[in-house]
């Protein structure tokens, strides 16, 4: 057992330190069960999220990335994790290592898709350099202007965390999607270990307060309800996964008249925390928006990257835009006259 003084927000927007004891099982329930943890809301304003740190600017997932979308503004790092062979959580959105983006000890791009992160221990993931686009794959096409940063290795969740305090930044927030497969249970940690661990390295961060959990796979956020009932969970949905009701904690999509109407039954209505429903941007239309809005859920679509399309969902109404282009979207917003996230810190 040990003991961890952590500063929550309560119900009442207080902060003040918490200390609870706790066996190492039931340490994300304890700690976070006690913490209100506030998500986007409309009221706080439109969320800009920068996807994988904002791809279109720097090496994806990385705390370059990061730190260039925190001097940028944003409001909230969108980012994906997996949990290595010695059980650290990485941020990282593949579960094996990516060829597009990855040289080896001695420089090499990888000729193919190396090995899966839960493979390889922290030492051994850290061994790969991520700071820069393969010229010869056309992954990178996209997003030409990124700038490298040879160099960059897989992150652990931890150093985000502890570089965005070492910055003073109090306001940022991250959206943190767990990155599962039903259909490839050996590639990943199974949904609990990854969510247990996830919970764990949040608090011990004491940064449950800015912590959106979202995920594709539905039982990871069926999990978050019962061990961190207060974390706000956004329900991503695209095409694909809406087909399988293995993505979708069993439902089938075809029994409810719309998305927004699957999400809320798959969320339930026990908890305190914002509910978010994350759609393809593409797929999304007005009265979507619209009824996900009147059930009571934020509307986060993703990954929003032409300017045109940016401009069409604010008009619309959506709560948020996850984009690879940070800087397109604050320009999208000012031409809509909505106030920008701050810059620095
Ligand atoms: O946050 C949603 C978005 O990140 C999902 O797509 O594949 O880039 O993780 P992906
Ligand atoms: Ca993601």
């Amino acid at each position: 057992m040990e003991t961890v003084t952590m500063a929550c927000s309560l119900l009442d927007g207080a902060r003040r330190p918490l200390a609870i004891r706790f066996g190492p099982l039931l340490l994300a329930t304890a700690l976070l069960a006690g913490c209100a943890a506030p998500g986007p809301d409309p009221a706080r304003g439109f969320d800009l999220q920068a996807h994988r740190g904002g791809r279109g600017m720097a090496p994806e997932n990385t705390l370059a990335a990061f730190a260039n979308a925190i001097d940028l503004g944003v409001t909230t790092l969108e980012l994906d994790i997996g949990l290595t062979a010695d059980n650290v959580v990485v941020i990282s959105h593949d579960t094996a290592l990516n060829p597009d983006h990855t040289r080896d000890a001695s420089g090499a791009w990888l000729p193919a898709t190396g090995p899966t992160i839960r493979s390889m221990t922290l030492a051994q993931v850290q061994g790969y350099d991520v700071g820069r686009l393969n010229p010869a794959s056309n992954y990178g096409k996209p997003f030409a202007g990124q700038q490298p940063r040879d160099g960059e290795r897989i992150p652990t969740l931890a150093a985000l965390f502890a570089m965005v305090k070492a910055r003073g930044n109090e306001q940022v927030r991250f959206n943190i999607e767990t990155k599962l497969d039903p259909g490839k249970p050996d590639e990943t940690a199974a949904p609990e270990p990854m969510v247990r661990a996830l919970l764990a390295e949040i608090d011990k961060a004491g940064m449950a307060r800015r912590v959106t959990l979202q995920s594709f796979d539905w039982r990871a956020l069926a999990l978050v309800g019962q061990l961190a009932p207060q974390l706000p969970r956004a329900y991503l949905t695209t095409a694909r996964t809406l087909r399988d009701s293995r993505w979708t904690q069993g439902l089938n999509a075809g029994d409810f008249a719309s998305t927004p109407l699957l999400v809320k039954a798959a969320a339930g209505d026990a908890g305190k925390a914002p509910v978010i429903w994350s759609p393809a941007f593409a797929d999304l239309t007005p009265a979507q928006v619209q009824q996900a809005q009147a059930l009571g859920m934020t509307v986060l679509p993703w990954t929003v990257n032409q300017r045109a399309d940016m401009l069409r969902l604010l008009d619309m109404g959506v709560d948020g835009v996850i984009t690879d282009f940070p800087d397109v979207l604050r320009d999208a917003m000012r031409e809509r006259g909505r106030p920008l996230p701050r810059a620095g810190a």
